[in-house]
């Protein structure tokens, strides 16, 4: 839609956004920041069309959402509040229908959740020829035939921020994959929290003395297991996978968590008395690194077919042996990228810098793709939405 302000025309874009916590809600805040930026460089406006979280649904209302309201909004949603108990707030059904209502021709549907339940309204999302933008992994690591739905719609989908968050990973790696390098290996630590762990033991603290500092500092989640487990490592390393092209389902990324299971049914107190008994362990396996000539680091590694999970020597001078603290690091090593390998590294989480990657994906996919064509069809994904 475009809207002719005296000489200079500007586009609109709806925009349908999923999930308001910490990602959501700076996202919402720095489209309203950057407002005369994307005018003035793209000729680009972003028009929220409804806002949802775990409870509810505010839509924009006759004439549309004013400045004041979706600062409201945010205002409502940072002291705690539902968007069902807003003023303007109703529940719904499912994301799907409010794709379904509200998606008008030309709409962005922006997933900041952390929840598989958008899968539906991306795939319709797509079917309906809108663009989805992707915060959440969830939708990209359940099975493949979704994660190649969502995948499928050229120009029309962005997850950069799924890996990495702020950090080019998967751009650098559809570059890679499109001009037909073949990636022969990708190495990378995807977990701020597990690396600084890792320093603590390279730095030969103990193992339970540097996971209860993490917990301490905040580093970690409210159940350390969320991170220790390496859960979240083995979505970013299939999303890594499936982006090479390898048709790859979570049960066969190899996982090893950093406890076992006998700890994993206690309460946080507990698991976090009882982490003493696992110093042992880890000492023993950072002295067979070090008399390698080897550090380890919490790594996903993928290489010859295979994704797995795990702490890992490498090399003290590689480009992930020589990483300290919580930045991410990823090595791709390819046809053109050997012996030395292309390197990221940097920040990979905070919701300010993961905001702006989502909002990255959302300005550039404005600048691709076929927009404002009113219902059309994308192909490959009709038989995925349910
Ligand atoms: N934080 C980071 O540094 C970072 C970096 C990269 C990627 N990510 C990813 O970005 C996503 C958002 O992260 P976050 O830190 O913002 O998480 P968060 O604070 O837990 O927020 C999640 C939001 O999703 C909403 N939600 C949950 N289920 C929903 C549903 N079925 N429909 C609509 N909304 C739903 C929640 O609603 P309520 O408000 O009602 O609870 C909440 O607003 C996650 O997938 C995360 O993995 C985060």
């Amino acid at each position: 839609m475009e809207k002719v302000d005296g000489m200079s025309a500007e586009r609109e874009t709806p925009l349908i956004l999923f999930g308001l916590g910490g990602v959501g809600r700076a996202l919402l805040s720095q489209i309203l920041e950057q407002r005369s930026l994307h005018r003035e460089r793209y000729g680009l406006r972003i028009r929220f069309t409804a806002l949802c979280d775990s409870s509810g649904a505010v839509v924009a209302p006759q004439g549309g959402f004013t400045e004041e309201l979706l600062a409201g909004i945010l205002q409502h949603k940072e002291a705690g509040g539902t968007l069902a108990s807003h003023r303007l707030g109703r529940s719904y059904r499912s994301p799907e229908t409010i794709v379904e209502e509200i998606g008008g021709p030309g709409t962005v549907v922006v997933d900041c959740t952390a929840s598989d339940s958008t899968v539906d309204a991306l795939l319709l999302a797509l079917k309906r020829g809108h663009q989805v933008v992707l915060a959440n992994k969830k939708p990209l690591t359940v099975v493949q035939d979704v994660y190649d739905g969502i995948s499928g719609s050229l120009g029309h989908a962005r997850w950069e921020t799924t890996v990495g968050a702020g950090l080019p990973v998967i751009a650098t790696l559809n570059r890679l994959v499109s001009s037909g390098d073949e990636i022969e290996r990708i190495a990378g630590s995807f977990s701020g929290t597990l690396g600084y762990l890792m320093t603590g033991l390279e730095e030969g603290r103990s193992f339970s003395e540097t996971v209860a500092e993490a917990y301490r500092l905040g580093y970690t989640e409210p159940d350390p297991r969320d991170d220790l487990g390496g859960v979240d490592v083995a979505r970013k390393a299939l999303i890594l996978a499936r982006g090479i092209g390898w048709h790859m389902e979570m049960e066969q990324v190899e996982v090893s968590g950093l406890y076992p299971e006998r700890m994993a049914d206690l309460s946080v107190d507990s698991f976090l008395t009882e982490l003493p008994s696992l110093d042992e362990q880890y000492r023993e396996l950072v002295a067979g690194a070090t008399a390698e000539g080897k550090v380890l680091r919490y790594a996903a590694t993928l290489s010859e077919g295979a994704c797995s999970v795990g702490p890992t020597a490498v090399a003290k001078d590689s480009p992930l042996g020589r990483l300290t603290g919580t930045d991410n690091l990823v090595e791709f090593y390819s046809r053109w990228y050997n012996p030395n390998p292309l390197v990221i590294q940097g920040r990979g989480a905070g919701v300010e810098a993961t905001a702006a990657g989502v909002l990255s994906d959302i300005v550039e996919l404005q600048g691709s793709g076929v927009r404002g064509q009113g219902p059309e069809t994308v192909s490959g994904v009709e038989d995925t939405v349910g």
